[in-house]
C-alpha cells in the first residue's frame, strides 16, 4: 500500500513569553509556597533531559508504558470499531504510538494526529513514524482540547477516534482536574470512540524517590533548567548553584512533588517579569507534582468522567496500567 507522509502544522503561538511573566509573577510574588507550572520544564533543553529520563534505570515508566503497547498493541486493536483515526494528546516523540500504528495499520490504512503545542516534537515524531505503511500523519501545533476539537470535526463520515494520552501524563494533573480533562475529552468525542490512557500505579516510596532523583542526577538538571529558562528568556539572575533538586512523596495526595530548595537566604532580580522575589533559607519553588494511581482508581476516573472502562492491562515489572476506554 502506498505511505502517505505529511504534516499540518497550525500557526499558533506555543508558549508565548508573556504567559511566562505572567505566571512567574502569579507563582513566585507571593506569601506562602511558591510555585512555578510544571509545563515550562519543557522547552528544547527541558525536553531534551525529559528524553534522557525515560532512558534512565531508576524511571521505569515510560518502559512499562511501551511494553505493555508492544505486548497488546494487537488485543487492544482487536476492541475498537472500525474504521478509526488516531488522536494523541501531548504526542512528544511518538517512540511508544508505534506499537498501536503498526497494529492497526496492518487493519486499515491510519490517519494520526499527534496533537503538541511543542513544533520541534511534532516534527520529531513526523520523523519516528512518517514512514509506517498506510499511516498518514497531520500534526496539529495546539493545546490538547483545542487540538482534538479540530481533529474531531475534520473525520471522515462514520470514522471513529481512538483518543491517546499516553505516558501517565494525567499524574501532573491534580485528581479533579485530571478528572474534569477526561470529562472535557469525553464531551467532544461521539458514541463509539474510545480513550487510551496511561496511569502510573503505586509502588514503594524508595522506588519512586530514586526514578524522581536519580544518580545521575539528569532529573535534577531538568528541574534546574526550569530556573536556567527564566535567565535565559526573563532575564532573570538565578545562580543554579544556590538551588537545590528535591523529590519528596506526599502521602496524603500520593504524588510525587518535585522542589527546587534555596539553599541560602537570596533575592533574585527577574527583569522581564519587573519582579524581585526575596527566598529565605530551604524555601522551596514547587515545580512539579506526578500523581501515582491505584488500578481501580483510573477506571472509577474514566467511568465518572462518561467512559465505560472496556480493558485494562498492567506491567508487572514496573506497576503501571494502559486503561481502554469506550465513550458510549
Ligand atoms: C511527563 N510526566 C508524566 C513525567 C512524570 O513522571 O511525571 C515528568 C517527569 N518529571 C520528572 N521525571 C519525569
Amino acid at each position: 500500500m502506498a505511505t502517505a507522509m505529511r504534516i499540518h502544522t497550525h500557526d499558533v503561538s506555543g508558549t508565548p513569553a508573556g504567559d511566562l511573566a505572567a505566571d512567574v509573577r502569579a507563582g513566585l510574588d507571593r506569601a506562602g509556597q511558591k510555585e512555578l507550572p510544571s509545563k515550562y520544564l519543557y522547552d528544547e533543553v527541558g525536553s531534551a533531559l525529559f528524553e534522557v529520563i525515560c532512558l534512565l534505570p531508576e524511571y521505569g515508566l515510560s518502559r512499562a508504558g511501551a511494553r505493555l503497547l508492544r505486548r497488546h498493541a494487537d488485543e487492544m486493536i482487536e476492541r475498537l470499531p472500525s474504521p478509526v483515526a488516531v488522536a494523541e494528546l501531548g504526542s512528544g516523540s511518538g517512540t511508544k504510538t508505534r506499537w498501536i500504528l503498526e497494529a492497526l495499520s496492518r487493519r486499515q490504512p491510519v490517519t494520526y494526529y499527534p496533537i503538541d503545542i511543542s513544533r520541534t516534537a511534532l516534527s520529531r515524531c513526523w520523523q519516528e513514524l512518517g514512514r509506517i505503511d498506510s499511516v498518514s500523519v497531520v500534526g496539529f501545533e495546539r493545546a490538547y482540547l483545542d487540538g482534538l476539537l479540530d481533529v474531531a470535526s475534520r473525520r471522515n463520515a462514520g470514522e471513529r477516534l481512538l483518543v491517546l494520552f499516553l505516558g501517565s501524563t494525567i499524574g501532573n494533573f491534580d485528581r479533579p482536574a485530571g478528572e474534569q480533562f477526561l470529562r472535557e475529552v469525553r464531551h467532544i468525542l461521539h458514541p463509539g470512540d474510545a480513550l487510551l490512557l496511561s496511569t502510573d500505579l503505586e509502588k514503594s516510596v524508595s522506588q519512586l524517590l530514586l526514578a524522581y532523583d536519580d544518580t545521575a542526577g539528569v532529573t535534577a538538571a531538568f528541574n534546574r533548567n526550569l530556573l536556567a529558562r527564566i535567565n535565559r528568556e526573563l532575564g532573570a539572575d538565578f545562580d543554579l548553584n544556590c538551588f537545590r533538586h528535591e523529590a519528596r512523596w506526599n502521602e496524603a495526595e500520593r504524588r510525587i512533588e518535585m522542589h527546587l530548595v534555596s539553599t541560602r537566604r537570596q533575592t533574585i532580580y527577574i527583569r522581564g517579569a519587573a519582579l524581585k522575589v526575596n527566598f529565605i533559607e530551604d524555601e522551596t519553588i514547587w515545580t512539579e507534582s506526578s500523581h501515582k494511581y491505584r488500578c481501580d482508581e483510573a477506571e472509577g476516573m474514566g467511568e465518572r468522567a462518561g467512559f465505560r472502562c472496556d480493558a485494562q492491562w498492567v506491567d508487572a515489572e514496573w506497576p503501571f496500567a494502559q486503561s481502554l476506554f469506550l465513550a458510549e
